[in-house]
């Protein structure tokens, strides 16, 4: 077990890609606490099935873009586990349309989700995990921040802006030994992506050299990996997860 006893937070983790990450972390040994917004059934139903499984997993409510919700959740995680190990920000919306037509609040809800519930979740670990001298900071991107399509200047800039952040605490928490990355994942098979897969799923897939949309799980074992001690000397780093997608190739 990779993570055994380890403290993990993962947002947004009652569907899509952090369901994938809470089932995973809990797999290797992770107490996980995970936050979602508003899918009640949902965040029932993983604590459910992780607990099922012999892991330990428990659903937190709170909107990512609340400052302080963000620190009284992690207060409420450390109080009933102890110090938190990993934190995973993966928590995000869209809202597609063309920049000509997008409502202030079309922009606000994506930055203050994305961007601003990276920042008040790594405001409300960053100094206890100095402290600690050690732990893990995954932030989830998107190939979209660099290989964009119409209609995603709110989404594109947040996700930007993320791998830029990413970097700079990188640089700022590696003199404690706490790590700072992204993972950048393609398409991948989640409620947020139905719409676009319905459209143009056919199109994709031959965009994508490996053949085949991305599942929550490839996302999960690279998030296993970068919060591993395998990963103790990755720091600051983008890990594109996309099948290929982002090489601009078509399909064989
Ligand atoms: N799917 C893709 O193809 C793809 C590609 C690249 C990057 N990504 C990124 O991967 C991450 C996960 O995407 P996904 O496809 O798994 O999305 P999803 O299926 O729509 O799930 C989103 C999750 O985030 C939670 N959430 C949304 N807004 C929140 C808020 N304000 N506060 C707390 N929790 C909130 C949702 O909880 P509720 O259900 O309770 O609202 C849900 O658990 C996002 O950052 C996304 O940008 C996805």
């Amino acid at each position: 077990m990779r993570l055994k006893d380890q403290v993990a937070i993962v947002t947004g983790g009652s569907r899509g890609i952090g369901r994938g990450i809470v089932k995973a972390y809990a797999a290797e040994g992770a107490k996980v606490a995970f936050i979602y917004k508003g899918n009640q059934a949902a965040a029932d139903s993983l604590v459910a099935e992780v607990t099922q499984a012999g892991g330990i997993a428990k659903a937190h409510q709170c909107d990512v873009a609340n400052h302080d919700d963000a620190l009284k959740v992690v207060e409420a995680v450390e109080a009933e586990w102890g110090p938190v190990n990993i934190l995973v920000n993966n928590a995000g919306v869209i809202r597609d349309g063309l920049f000509v037509g997008m409502r202030p609040e079309e922009w606000n809800v994506v930055i203050q989700t994305n961007l601003g519930g990276t920042f008040n979740f790594c405001h409300a670990v960053a100094m206890k995990l100095a402290r600690q001298r050690k732990g893990r900071i995954i932030n989830i991107s998107s190939v979209a921040a660099e290989h964009t399509n119409p209609g995603q200047t709110n989404y594109a800039a947040s996700k930007g802006a993320i791998n830029s952040f990413t970097r700079a605490l990188a640089v700022e928490l590696a003199g404690r030994s706490v790590t700072v990355n992204a993972i950048a994942p393609g398409f991948i098979e989640t409620d947020m992506s139905e719409n676009v897969r319905n459209k143009a799923g056919d199109l994709i897939k031959k965009m994508i050299p490996l053949k085949r949309l991305g599942q929550p799980d490839d996302i999960a074992k690279a998030a296993v990996f970068l919060a591993s001690a395998d990963a103790a000397y990755i720091t600051g780093q983008v890990l594109t997860v996309d099948g290929g997608l982002s090489l601009g190739a078509v399909a064989v």
